[in-house]
């Protein structure tokens, strides 16, 4: 983004703590075969549309951090190897955060509370709303991440989707045949998540300015 975009960002009201409006699309599934990743371009692309904000996909598979490793809890912020520092910059980084995550075994996937729980203060406050998918939904997952995102003091937008995902939408492969076919009935939800976001942090931004 060049600073004549960043400016005029800042001049509209929706910078948040980086200044720049961006908002990560979180990619919480990270098996081989997983079908998160296209569920989060699909919400990545409809919550783009107004183009208020930027969203942009942050794929765990790719951050690649191993399990928790810190000696010290994360709220207290002294990290001692780089792939914590390299994460808390990347976190820093970013004004809020729509996670995508299948629901595992009525819960959600380990993957992303590890990546939670590396770090503490860049979370805090920060808007954010989730999808989950399942058979019915994934809101055995939705349940629990509510819970999770209040222990860490996010700011839970009131907007989530929790999208039904049969075996009637995979191919042979276990693979989605037309995301945007499955997804299509969610897209008001992901547009009003980006309307709230962008609220959200229009808000942050007036606070920070008095
Ligand atoms: C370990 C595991 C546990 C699962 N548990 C559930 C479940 O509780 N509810 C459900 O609807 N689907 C469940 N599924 C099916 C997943 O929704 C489906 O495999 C989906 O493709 C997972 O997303 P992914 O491919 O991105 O990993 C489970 C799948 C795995 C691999």
């Amino acid at each position: 983004m060049t600073t004549d975009e960043q400016g005029l960002r800042r001049a509209r009201g929706l910078a948040g703590t980086s200044g720049t409006g961006r908002v990560a699309v979180i990619i919480g599934g990270t098996r081989p075969t997983r079908i998160t990743p296209g569920i989060a371009e699909w919400v990545r692309s409809v919550a783009q549309r107004d183009g208020a904000l930027t969203y942009e996909l942050v794929d765990l598979a790719e951050v690649g951090l191993p399990f928790l490793d810190e000696r010290r809890m994360g709220a207290l912020g002294h990290y001692e190897h780089e792939h914590t520092r390299a994460w808390s910059a990347t976190v820093n980084s970013i004004d809020g955060f729509v996670f995508v995550f299948p629901q595992y075994n009525w819960g959600y996937p380990a993957v992303v509370k590890n990546a939670l729980d590396f770090l503490y203060t860049e979370w805090r406050d920060k808007p954010t709303s989730y999808l989950t998918f399942g058979t019915r939904g994934g809101s055995r997952a939705a349940e629990q991440f509510h819970v999770i995102l209040r222990g860490l003091g996010m700011h839970e937008l009131d907007q989530h989707i929790e999208a039904v995902i049969t075996k009637d939408d995979l191919d042979n492969d276990w693979q989605l045949r037309d995301p945007d076919d499955t997804l299509q009935p969610y897209t008001e939800q992901a547009q009003e998540i980006d309307v709230l976001m962008a609220e959200a942090l229009r808000a942050e931004a007036v606070v920070a300015m008095n």
